[in-house]
């Protein structure tokens, strides 16, 4: 229907309340809302409302007579398995899962970590702890031993489930030594850790028995085996479905709590208008559990719809080749499909002509989507002219949890702007403020929006983030203080006369390495642990296939007489050490001073610039020009000062 997508984004700004009890009902509740909002700026959704995450994912669609569909398809690529789940088994193992973990004596509002690969158990286990009405925390298995002990800190979980390990291509990743470091570094909190021994990985419970204190190792498939099936327990709808850590600008990753009923609701809602995935429906979206893109769209989300997901163990390239994606389409009838760019940079760079995709194999493929970072022109020509499929680059956050912006495909086909990531979805009052805060959107010739910070008016719609996991005050202070009546997204970005957003780059220390989120503060505190390190700056800099990749610059203490390429080295596995492989650590460059202003602020945009070649003005309040051209040398780049 022609103006669909105005209509609906039109109302839930008008009516808000009728909008959303109206999406509400896709969502089965044990006590139904009778409000959508309790009318406070940071308050809550569905409030008299009560639900079960893991009854609106599963039973409800066994109970609909829809239990032999499928629920799940695993593709490893990384070992060749493939099995699918129909509803019915994955509520049962789900079942079983859950009653495994009440007998460890988890139940509502506990917490319970997850830490494992891409297998059908971490699915599995977020589903067991929703049944609950317990909050789990999935950690990426690309994090160190250190950055998995800041989530136990954090989170404070009982229990830990987890894998001998993932496997890498050309390497397996043991789990259990990294739990075990993790768990000496936060002692005391946990007592009980659940491995799933793959055969592919060495490792154990009974290898692990007794090698911390007070902590209690246990097989999975024995556990499992001996529990009893556990029923959906009733939550209220704002009570944490999920704490996912993600980076900020400092070295302490913040906890966005989610609830379930607002999320449901949310979810229910994206996937039908946003990906149209319902009943008989596939997606595949190639993104990794650990991330909030794997939570929304690889688990719950084509759950609530009824549809069938795709989880997917591999890489866009060499698991086998550059055609496995394409493969995964063309056998499970893929309809939607969402990745980052990086996954169709890295393919096209080892298959620039498509040569390994088989003919056809897209031809059930809809629509391909793309987010986590910015899609690049190019990639979105070579794409579009390649895969003959509407590509829909849309934007959204961990914070956020479904999209802010997108292309409503389920509703309607907008046309797709290169370089935009489309159009607010209903609840999002994108804005851009200028420095001051002073709102200028619309401000620009044609009724466009000129460039500035993009901000979300209060209230978010459901499904975004309740706060910070232990610390509201942080909520607050990262992002509500710095525009009053508004979220504060951290991107920055303009908005065309039609409305069509688009995200340009981040406004603090955050980057994106191969679309995962780093903090450049977090690698900065890494590297001045190193006892010749006197002062550091890490930028994010271009990279053809990640996007992003860190580069540090250091500066050495008086008197530390060091060899570079061994220090090089060992900042390198430094940053290996204590945030992990994911943080893709490679660049160091030594120089004898960093460029600063003259109050000592240190110019890591001026810094980038250089870097990355662009044009760059020398700031007035520069405490030593010769810095700048102590770095353009030692990088040996052509200068290209403006102004
Ligand atoms: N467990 C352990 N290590 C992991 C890991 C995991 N789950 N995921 C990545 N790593 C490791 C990699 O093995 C690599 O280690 P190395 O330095 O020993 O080679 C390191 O972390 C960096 O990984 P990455 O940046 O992902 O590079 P890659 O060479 O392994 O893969 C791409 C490159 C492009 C194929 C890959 O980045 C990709 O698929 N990106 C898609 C982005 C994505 O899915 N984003 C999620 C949000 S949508
Ligand atoms: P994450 O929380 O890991 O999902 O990262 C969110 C950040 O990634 C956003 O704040 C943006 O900076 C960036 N991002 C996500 N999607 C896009 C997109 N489509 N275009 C540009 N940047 C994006």
């Amino acid at each position: 229907m022609a103006d669909e997508y105005a209509t609906q984004w039109r109302r839930s700004m008008d009516d808000p309340e009728g909008f959303w009890l109206d999406a509400a009902s896709a969502v089965t509740w044990t006590v139904p809302p009778s409000r959508a909002h309790d009318g406070d700026a940071e308050g809550r959704w569905f409030p008299d409302a009560a639900l079960n995450m893991s009854d609106n994912a599963l039973d409800r669609h066994v109970d609909a007579g829809r239990g032999e569909n499928i629920a799940l398809r695993y593709h490893s690529a990384m070992t060749g398995t493939h099995k699918a789940y129909t509803y019915r088994e994955l509520r049962d193992r789900v079942a079983e899962v859950a009653g495994m973990l009440q007998s460890l004596g988890v139940g509502r509002g506990d917490r319970v970590l997850i830490y494992l690969p891409m297998t059908p158990e971490a699915v599995m286990a977020m589903l067991a702890c929703a049944r609950l009405g317990a909050i789990h925390s999935v950690v990426f298995g690309g994090f160190a031993a250190s950055e998995l002990a800041v989530r136990i800190a954090d989170a404070r979980p009982s229990v830990i489930v987890t894998a001998s390990g993932g496997l890498e291509p050309g390497r397996a990743v043991e789990y259990l030594p990294i739990v075990r470091k993790a768990l000496e570094a936060a002692p005391g909190i946990v007592g009980t850790v659940v491995v799933r021994d793959r055969a592919a990985v060495p490792g154990s419970a009974a290898d692990m028995q007794d090698t911390v204190d007070g902590v209690d190792w246990l097989d999975w498939d024995d556990r499992v085996a001996q529990a009893q099936p556990a029923a959906p327990v009733p939550v209220v709808a704002h009570d944490p479905l999920y704490i996912l850590y993600t980076s900020g600008t400092t070295g302490s990753p913040k906890g966005v709590v989610r609830d379930t009923g607002g999320y449901a609701v949310a979810l229910a809602w994206a996937m039908r208008n946003i990906y149209d995935i319902g009943p008989g429906d596939t997606m595949f979206t190639a993104s990794d559990v650990g991330w909030v893109v794997g939570h929304s769209f690889i688990v719950y989300g084509p759950l609530i719809a009824g549809g069938t997901t795709v989880l997917f163990e591999g890489k866009p390239v060499g698991t086998p080749d550059a055609g496995e994606f394409w493969r995964v389409v063309r056998d499970h009838g893929v309809k939607t499909m969402f990745t980052a760019p990086t996954a169709l940079r890295a393919i096209r760079r080892v298959d620039p002509d498509l040569e390994e995709l088989p003919e056809g194999a897209l031809d059930g493929l809809e629509t391909l989507f793309l987010a986590g970072e910015r899609l690049d022109p190019e990639t979105w020509h070579w794409a579009n002219d390649g895969l003959g499929v509407p590509i829909v680059d849309h934007w959204w956050q961990t914070e956020t949890g479904w999209p802010i912006c997108a292309v409503p495909v389920g509703l309607e086909r907008l046309e797709t702007r290169a370089g935009s990531t489309a159009l607010p979805m209903p609840g999002y009052d994108v804005r851009i403020l200028d420095g001051s805060g002073r709102d200028i959107t619309g401000t620009g010739p044609d009724g466009s929006s000129p460039e500035g910070n993009i901000a979300l008016r209060l209230p978010l719609p459901p499904g975004t983030l309740t706060g910070i996991w232990g610390d509201a005050q942080r909520y607050r202070d990262g992002y509500l203080s710095a525009f009053p009546g508004f979220y504060a997204t951290g991107d920055a970005g303009h908005i065309d006369p039609d409305g069509y957003v688009f995200v340009m780059g981040r406004t603090d220390d955050v980057i994106n390495v191969a679309g995962h989120r780093l903090s450049t503060g977090s690698l900065e505190e890494v590297l001045t642990m190193h006892h010749a390190v006197a002062e550091c700056a890490v930028i994010g800099i271009r990279d053809h296939l990640k996007g992003q990749r860190a580069a540090g610059f250091v500066t050495l203490k008086a008197h530390e007489h060091v060899d570079h390429d061994q220090l090089e080295a060992e900042l390198v596995a430094l940053v290996r050490e204590h945030i992990g492989p994911v943080a893709a650590f490679r660049d160091v460059t030594i120089l004898e001073r960093l460029p600063k202003t003259r109050s000592g602020k240190i110019l890591r945009k001026t810094m980038r610039q250089i870097v990355d070649g662009e044009p760059y003005r020398i700031p007035a309040t520069i405490e030593d020009p010769a810095v700048l051209d102590a770095l353009v040398e030692t990088i040996g780049r052509a200068p290209q000062t403006v102004g």
